[in-house]
């Protein structure tokens, strides 16, 4: 019988088989050459998978220190930062990864709608990733109170009293998280609780099916080739293992950089009793505490729920697929997302200043029955300035029904960006708009 290496130089090309086999398990043996093209997935979805894994190290760093509790909770922080070697820049870490996820998310998702890769049967990842979005800002969301100083207490107040406002499930789901009328100690228990162990499970699993589901399409969309031309197919050790590694060097040390010099935020204990003005919610719920300011609650409401299931439908409403894999569709798609961007840019900051100075809602339709003039009207009105925006750029720019999606897409995601941007900088004492940096 053959006499097996022992030791730790033959050791290695057994660890080296080891991580070749989980690298393939997770890409398949070879991809196509332009599926490496960096411009074409920006590392993004590599990138989030990246910061998901910084989470969870981090975060089970942070467990040892941290305890649950409304005394100790703000303490626990305190002692991290000032009495644990690295503590400081370990919480730094955690906080700015999770800030950043839902950003590079965001673009993941950007990226994956102007490649057309919705379709050509990616229908279900497509809305399993809208389902790992929403978990990624419930995620920072329950994480947002844990410090248990000012910020945390009162943006996590505003953003459970805007879950409020949703539909039959919304009160039972504020009564269960929050414990009470106030957020307290069982607020903090649940949070805790949330975000620890039920999140976590569920983003592994959505995770896990996410991948799975990569390969089982056939891998990332591609361009269609012309029948009977060979497709280059590189190894994928090295050439996209390579790729890999370069954009993980890149994340880690600007994560780690900007970590070491931009502290994770905290203030003073929270108090209950002394609210600040502006009471805000966390970033990235700005846009919609600043539409609240523009559109009833119910309208507000019923608009979310259009928009997420047009965005959940996309594959059936959008099913050209001879163009996936290029970028904006065409030069008319092209066209398409500049008007939409220039509008997006332009329309939200327009009716913004409008309602803020000008537009006395209160007084439109006056003997018309409340409901309709104040929640069905300008939901009506919202809608109807879409639709408006999808049709003129459908006929202006002749752009097919594909084409005009982009343009629509292009529109909502800028005007989302731009409200969140104004409800960040301009929102001054009592929620006046006041310039940035003011
Ligand atoms: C934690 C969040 C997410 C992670 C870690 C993640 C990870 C990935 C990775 C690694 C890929 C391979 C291609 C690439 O790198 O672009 C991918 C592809 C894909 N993702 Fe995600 N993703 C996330 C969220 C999303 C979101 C928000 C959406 C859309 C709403 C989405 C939809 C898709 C689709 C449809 C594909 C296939 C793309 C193609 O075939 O070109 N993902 N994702």
């Amino acid at each position: 019988m053959a006499e097996q290496p022992v030791g730790r130089l033959h050791d290695r090309p057994n660890m080296r088989a080891a991580a070749n086999n989980i690298i393939l398990h997770l890409h398949p043996v070879r991809v196509p050459e332009s599926a490496l093209r960096f411009t074409y997935t920006w590392g993004l979805g590599g990138t989030a998978v990246l910061l998901a894994m910084i989470l969870a190290t981090t975060g089970v760093l942070l467990v040892f220190r941290y305890e649950p509790t409304v005394d100790r909770a703000y303490l626990s922080i305190q002692a991290l930062e000032t009495q644990v070697l690295f503590g400081a820049l370990v919480r730094s870490v955690h906080h700015w990864s999770g800030n950043l996820l839902i950003v590079v998310a965001f673009l993941h998702m950007l990226r994956v709608f102007f490649t057309g890769s919705y379709k050509k049967g990616r229908a279900i990842n497509w809305l399993v990733g809208l389902f790992l979005l929403a978990l990624i800002l419930v995620f920072n969301f329950t994480g947002y109170l844990l410090p248990w100083d000012q910020q945390a207490y009162w943006a996590a107040t505003v953003s459970t009293s805007l879950l409020d406002y949703v539909p039959i499930v919304g009160a039972t789901a504020v009564a269960f998280l929050g414990g009470g009328p106030e957020v307290g100690q069982t607020t903090l228990n649940n949070f805790y609780a949330i975000h620890v162990a039920v999140l976590p499970a569920l983003l592994v699993s959505l995770l896990s099916y996410h991948f799975w589901r990569i390969r089982k399409d056939g891998g990332i969309s591609q361009a269609t080739t012309a029948p009977g031309a060979i497709v280059r197919r590189l190894t994928t050790i090295p050439h996209l293992v390579q790729r890999e590694m370069a954009v993980a060097v890149v994340v880690i040390t600007a994560v780690t950089i900007w970590a070491m010099f931009v502290p994770a935020p905290l203030q003073e204990l929270a108090d209950p009793l002394q609210s600040p003005n502006p009471a805000k919610a966390a970033w990235y719920f700005l846009g919609l505490q600043e539409l609240l300011l523009h559109l009833p609650p119910r309208a507000l409401m019923a608009l979310i729920a259009i928009v997420s299931a047009g965005l959940g439908l996309l594959p059936s409403w959008d099913r050209q697929e001879d163009t996936v894999g290029h970028y904006f569709r065409s030069p008319t798609g092209r066209r398409a997302a500049l008007a939409g961007l220039f509008l997006g840019l332009s329309l939200p900051l327009l009716l913004v200043v409008a309602d803020e100075y000008w537009l006395h809602r209160a007084i439109w339709l006056p003997g018309w029955p409340v409901l309709l003039a104040t929640e069905v009207f300008p939901l009506l009105l919202t809608l109807a300035g879409m639709a408006l925006i999808y049709f003129s750029i459908r006929l202006l720019l002749r752009a097919n029904h594909s084409e005009g999606l982009v343009g629509l897409f292009v529109f909502i995601m800028t005007s989302v960006v731009v409200l969140t941007a104004v409800g960040v900088f301009c929102r001054g004492p009592n929620m006046t708009l006041v310039l940035p940096f003011s």
